[in-house]
């Protein structure tokens, strides 16, 4: 899912327990992993391209042990078991279909993903999650269930969880999982005393920056960083391997208070008042993920209110080495160290010069990607 030459994706710690509870190693174990693996593989290349969709993944396996892949196409397009069934063709039946998410049973903009794997005579179907969506959740597995077919829950399901998590946080709260980028020198610095700040990063993070705008239903600033930088906010380092059907990976471009007409964020969103309300608003228009990148004001503010899901930090080895710096945060924090919000590192990364911090806050459930924080290595020059 994420533009990396050293390995494919943030590791990171605490895996939360398999939605189905502990289940004794039985003989397809092994196997079962293995093909999960593969259909997240195959997920994380439509990641820029289904939303306000979820990104999932299948693979048809024959008992003889060959694999037909499947992602979700474009919205309106075949959702990813289908792919995977239309690739098998008549080899789908008697075969295993892996899927990260819960097939759909109803009737949407396509048909039911579970009347097309009964249709194929496909006997058993290994599913990463339930789909908490109200028209899926559970009834998917069921009429799987009840067709004979013989179903497994619950396998790679804190990776899947992981990948999902924009998704998961939109159904479940009807609000966007909120990541909250912003560049920092190693003290801390986010902009210079004079306001400027453009560049703290090498170009390697910078770039990691556009990937994840790619990601971003919607990207969110202040009208400070407008007025101070005049930023255009669209995504210029970066091409996913699968584009939206658009061919833009732009995403939505909202900004806090007033704009001018001819700023180069234009045409743009621009909203204003309670935080909580702009993310209602927000999530009720299909953003499944936005990005906040600052300035110091709308960073403090989101932190505050404690609507920051995911905390993405990239620090470069430099120093502004005084107390006249921006800092990552502005207003009033912490006044007593037991206040102080405390969290987890969910991933650390080398990116270029720089280093990518990822913190998910302890007050919020959201989005592991799966067991064990590394370092690792991303843009590696
Ligand atoms: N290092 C980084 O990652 C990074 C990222 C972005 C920006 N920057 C730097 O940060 C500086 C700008 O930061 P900043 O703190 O001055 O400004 P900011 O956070 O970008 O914007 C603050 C302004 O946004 C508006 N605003 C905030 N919350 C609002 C709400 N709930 N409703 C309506 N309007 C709201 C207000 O605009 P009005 O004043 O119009 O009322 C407020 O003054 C620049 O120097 C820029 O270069 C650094």
């Amino acid at each position: 899912m994420h533009r990396r030459t050293g390995r494919s994706g943030p590791i990171p710690m605490n895996a939360p327990t398999p939605t189905d509870g502990p289940r004794p190693p039985g003989p397809h174990d092994a196997v079962d992993r293995e093909c999960m693996t593969r259909a997240l593989a195959a997920a994380a290349t439509v990641r820029c391209a289904t939303s306000p969709n979820p990104w999932v993944g299948a693979v048809v396996r024959t008992p003889d042990g060959r694999m037909f892949h499947g992602a979700t196409e474009a919205p309106g397009g075949a959702h990813a078991e289908i792919v995977a069934l239309r690739q098998a063709g008549d080899q789908a039946r008697g075969a295993t279909l892996y899927v990260t998410l819960e097939p759909c049973a109803h009737t949407g903009r396509t048909g039911p993903c579970t009347q097309a794997i009964i249709d194929a005579g496909i006997s058993r179907v290994v599913v990463g999650i339930e789909d908490p969506d109200p028209q899926v959740t559970g009834r998917g597995l069921d009429q799987l269930r009840a067709a004979g077919i013989d179903v497994t829950l619950g396998v790679q399901a804190d990776h899947v969880a992981g990948q999902l998590t924009a998704y998961l946080t939109h159904r479940r709260t009807g609000r966007p999982y909120v990541v909250l980028k912003l560049a920092a020198t190693l003290d801390g610095g986010t902009a210079a005393p004079n306001g400027t700040s453009q560049w703290i990063t090498c170009p390697e993070a910078r770039a990691d920056g556009h990937r994840l705008r790619a990601e971003s239903d919607a990207i969110l600033v202040g009208a400070g960083t407008i007025r101070r930088d005049d930023p255009s906010l669209t995504v210029r380092d970066y091409r996913p391997p699968v584009m939206p059907a658009g061919g833009s990976v732009d995403p939505l471009r909202v900004v806090l208070g007033a704009v001018d007409d001819h700023a180069r964020v234009q045409p743009c969103y621009s909203t204003s008042g309670d935080l909580g309300d702009v993310l209602d608003d927000l999530g009720s228009k299909g953003i499944l993920q936005l990005l906040v990148e600052g300035g110091a004001k709308v960073a403090g503010e989101f932190h505050r209110a404690g609507l920051v899901d995911r905390y993405v930090i990239y620090t470069a080895p430099a120093l502004f080495g005084g107390d006249d710096a921006r800092g990552l945060f502005g207003g009033n924090g912490a006044w007593d160290i037991s206040e102080v919000r405390r969290g987890r590192f969910v991933a650390v990364e080398r990116v270029g010069t720089d280093l990518r911090l990822e913190m998910v806050p302890d007050h919020t459930g959201a989005g592991t990607d799966g067991p064990g924080v590394e370092a690792g290595s991303a843009g590696g020059s």
